[in-house]
């Protein structure tokens, strides 16, 4: 290519770039609240002018597949949650998927699960922190779920235990970090390979220190309602260098090989290799070690994340200013409503604001919920799949039970939340409190 047509390409990216940052700005920015017309929904994604500008910059370069926007993203994410290494993948549920199928691979030795044994983890959650569980064979052991806190109730953890005991699999409820110091000790104790699912608890500390730095894995979402986005997206945080091995190769159809897309012989050893019974020689870029997928992320969405993670700290600080409002604005209402309370010792990086309606109160949630919605346009949430052993999915699959699941009941029947994401300002939340005040005390006097 001449110098003058080099000089033109890199003018028209300069123009488009500046362009789409100014489109991004014109098109998608904050919209006035106008109360009981614009919606105040539970979650969202908050985007501007860097995002839409990387986005468009990983276009022009077309290059399409995983390339150096997800080589820099993996790279700060790591140094951002304070791990060794961080691998991109297309969801959160796929890097659960990922972290439970590592703890099975051959390179763990003896320490390798097997099918049939059995991982503790709570009963009420997401399904997809449970069923990568059940989808490698092995069988969920159900611990109950605590009120006010949203983490398993770690009191009977013991009475969980079996001889075929392996793991512990565990999420960070909605952004409130689990009792780490029981779990670790309890897994220190006998010798459980912990995975923290932390989908929806980026930025969250316990004792100090980051979760995610905890388990030997840890797994997150860039799904729009968490705190970071790429649309779709998710990452596994690797404690150690063997550890990404196994994660990447699973990631990666399941080869031997650890070539960088559009590398050849990183390991300079490419026609040398002999591994299971294929000839000496067989090319190690066709040579499989784990039962893979294919669970990658283009470069397109890693160029979103990289712009999303720069804004973490000011997303997170958001959070948690907005779940105080709200916890500080709520308190009047404590008589029909159980609050949410951090973990002791943790500090949170919440993802929503939670309540129970207390035992005997008159009021339907359901009608509640519908009420907010079409009445005062508040959008609101269910603790996700509330107790997952009564989700119709759950009927005749293996597992155990260990102690009653009565809190899992409850938040199956009278819990909630809304939400407290960047893109809320004191505003919506008022109005959100003065609607949900408004139907209470229509129905209980203080
Ligand atoms: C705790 C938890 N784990 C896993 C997931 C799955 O993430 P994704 O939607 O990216 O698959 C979610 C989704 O919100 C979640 O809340």
């Amino acid at each position: 290519m001449s110098d003058h047509h080099l000089a033109e390409i890199a003018a028209l990216r300069r123009q488009i770039l500046a362009l789409s940052e100014r489109y991004a700005m014109l098109a998608h920015g904050p919209k006035p609240f106008v109360p009981g017309a614009s919606p105040v929904p539970p979650a969202g994604k908050v985007l501007g002018a860097a995002e839409m500008r990387n986005l468009v910059d990983s276009a022009l370069d077309f290059w399409l597949t995983t390339g150096r926007f997800n080589a820099q993203f993996e790279s700060q994410l790591a140094r951002q949650a304070g791990v060794r290494r961080a691998l991109a993948v297309n969801s959160g549920s796929s890097a659960n998927l990922l972290a439970v199928s590592a703890l099975l691979s051959h390179e763990l030795g003896k320490r390798a699960l097997r099918p049939g044994d059995e991982v503790i983890t709570c009963a009420t959650g997401f399904p997809t922190t449970v069923n990568p569980i059940l989808q490698n064979g092995l069988v969920p052991v159900f611990l109950d779920v605590e009120l006010g806190t949203y983490n398993m109730d770690v009191s009977r953890l013991e009475e969980a235990l079996s001889p075929r005991t392996r793991a512990v699999v565990l999420a960070h409820a909605l952004g409130n970090p689990f009792d780490l110091a029981a779990v670790t000790a309890f897994c220190r104790k006998h010798g459980l390979f912990l995975v923290e699912d932390c989908c929806d608890a980026l930025g969250a500390s316990y004792g100090g220190r980051q979760v995610g730095t905890f388990g030997e894995l840890a797994t997150l979402s860039f799904y729009p309602a968490h705190h970071i986005t790429m649309g779709e997206g998710g990452a596994v945080l690797c404690s150690t260098t063997r550890f990404k091995k196994i994660v990447e190769s699973l990631r990666d159809w399941g080869r031997d090989c650890y070539c960088e897309p559009g590398k050849d012989n990183t390991c300079n050893k490419r026609f040398a290799w002999q591994l299971g019974e294929l000839p000496p020689g067989y090319d190690h870029k066709y040579t499989y070690s784990h039962l893979g997928y294919n669970l990658k992320i283009t470069d397109m969405q890693a160029a979103i994340g990289v712009a999303q993670l720069a804004r973490l700290d000011g997303f997170v600080a958001a959070r948690r200013a907005n779940w105080q409002y709200l916890r500080d604005g709520l308190a009047d209402l404590e008589d029909v409503l159980i609050l949410p309370r951090a973990t002791d010792g943790s500090e949170p990086s919440w993802f929503g604001f939670c309540m129970t309606l207390r035992p005997g109160v008159p009021i339907d949630r359901e009608d509640l919920l519908r009420w907010l919605n079409d009445e005062r346009k508040v959008g609101t949430r269910l603790l996700f799949g509330g107790n997952l052993l009564r989700q119709p999915y759950m009927k005749d699959r293996p597992h155990r039970v260990a102690g009653p699941l009565e809190g899992s009941d409850v938040v199956m029947n009278r819990s909630f939340w809304t939400g407290v994401y960047p893109g809320l300002g004191t505003d919506q939340l008022d109005y959100m409190m003065d609607s949900l005040r408004h139907y209470i005390r229509a129905r209980v006097s203080p």
